[in-house]
Order: C-alpha cells, then structure tokens, then sequence
C-alpha cells in the first residue's frame, strides 16, 4: 500500500519528496525540534537535511505511514511542519512538530488528529502511543484532546541535551478516540 496523502481542514499531509530538503532545514532548525527528535540536531547543517529526507524516503517499515510533510490547502507549495505514524518498540507512536513561526495555529492539533484517524481507521490499529516532555504543555494538550490516557512518566534519551528527561507517555485507544472526537470527526 503506498504511503497516502492525508487531509483536514487547513492542511494537506503528503509523504516527503527528495525536493523537500531545504524546506525542512528552513522549518526544523530550531532547539525545541532537535530536544525530541533522535534525527534532527541543533543547528541543523544542509547535508543532514539532505540524508534526513533520502533516509525517510528510503525506510521500507515506514512505507504506507509517513513521515508526512504538512503543507498548506490555501497553498500547498507551503511547508508548515513534519508528522508521522511510525512503528516503535511497543507499536505504534505519533509524532509531530511545526515550524517556531506558525505554531500557535492549531496545525499540530489538526495533524495528529489526521494521523489517529488514519490509524484507527484504516489501518484498524487498537491503540497508537504518543510522548511529550512534561514541560511541553501544547503537547499535552493535544494528546489529551486525542482521547490519550494513562499517562505513564518515564525518562526519555534527548539526544540534543545528551541527557534524559521526564517523558510522559500516554495510551491513546481506539475507543477513546473516537469518543473523544466524534463531533469534530463529524463537521
Ligand atoms: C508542540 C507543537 C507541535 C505544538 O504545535 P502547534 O501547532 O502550536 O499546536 P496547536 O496550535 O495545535 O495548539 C495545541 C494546544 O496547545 C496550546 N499551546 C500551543 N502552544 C502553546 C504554548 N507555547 N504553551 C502552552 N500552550 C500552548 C494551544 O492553545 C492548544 O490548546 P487548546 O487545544 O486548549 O486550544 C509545537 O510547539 C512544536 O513543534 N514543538 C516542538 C516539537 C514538539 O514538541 N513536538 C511534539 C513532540 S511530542
């Protein structure tokens, strides 16, 4: 199944081109991106980019679920953000982030709220995980809008701090889900 493109409201989800490269440099390199992410440092050097997309483009476990590249509806040659439904240790795991200059807007919310649809729907998943820092208050506030329970606190490895740090990570199942965004599913 190839990987497909997803839409909401504002936003067009679609799988990353090797074009994408500098855009994603431009949006990532920002410390906030670089603390949650094993992939992306800070500052974030043009060549990293360039091997970050070639190897997204190329992990075969990854082929039908991301990483997505969040574009505009309004204007989809603009980038916004990077988002993902990726297979871990334990099963699946969203992860998302958005450009320092466009946060605020509720595209991160929208996003996950794609991709757990998605997940729950198409691919039939019964429950997808999702971490945030326990000082990453939008986070929070979009796993809980998602339906995500527990949530348990454990120490997650930041590879930019070199250190771990208080993770929280929380179950979202796929009755939760649904539950919890029946009526936003529904307009
Ligand atoms: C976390 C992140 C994805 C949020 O993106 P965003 O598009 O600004 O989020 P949204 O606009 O959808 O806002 C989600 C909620 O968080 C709140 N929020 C947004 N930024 C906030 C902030 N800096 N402090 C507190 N609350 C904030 C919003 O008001 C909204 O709350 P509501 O649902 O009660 O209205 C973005 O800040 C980011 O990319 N951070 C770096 C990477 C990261 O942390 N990714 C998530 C890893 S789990």
């Amino acid at each position: 199944m190839p990987q497909p493109v997803l839409t909401t409201k504002r936003l067009i989800l679609r799988p990353f081109r090797s074009g994408d490269a500098p855009v994603i440099a431009r949006l990532a390199n920002h410390p906030s991106i670089a603390e949650i992410t094993a992939t992306i440092r800070y500052p974030y050097p043009a060549l990293d980019t360039v091997r970050f997309v070639r190897c997204m483009l190329t992990r075969p476990e990854d082929a039908t679920r991301g990483p997505f590249l969040l574009t505009l509806k309004s204007n989809p040659c603009y980038a916004v953000g990077a988002a993902g439904l990726h297979t871990g240790k334990h099963g699946y795991l969203i992860g998302y982030w958005v450009g320092a200059a466009f946060r605020r807007r509720v595209y991160a919310s929208e996003a996950a709220r794609a991709l757990a649809q998605y997940g729950f729907e198409t691919l039939e998943l019964p429950v997808i995980e999702i971490s945030c820092r326990t000082h990453n208050h939008a986070s929070r506030r979009i796993i809980e809008r998602l339906g995500g329970r527990g949530p348990k606190l454990r120490m997650g490895w930041s590879r930019m701090l070199g250190q771990k740090m208080p993770t929280l990570y929380y179950d979202v199942t796929r009755g939760n889900f649904l539950s919890s965004n029946r009526l936003r599913l529904s307009r």
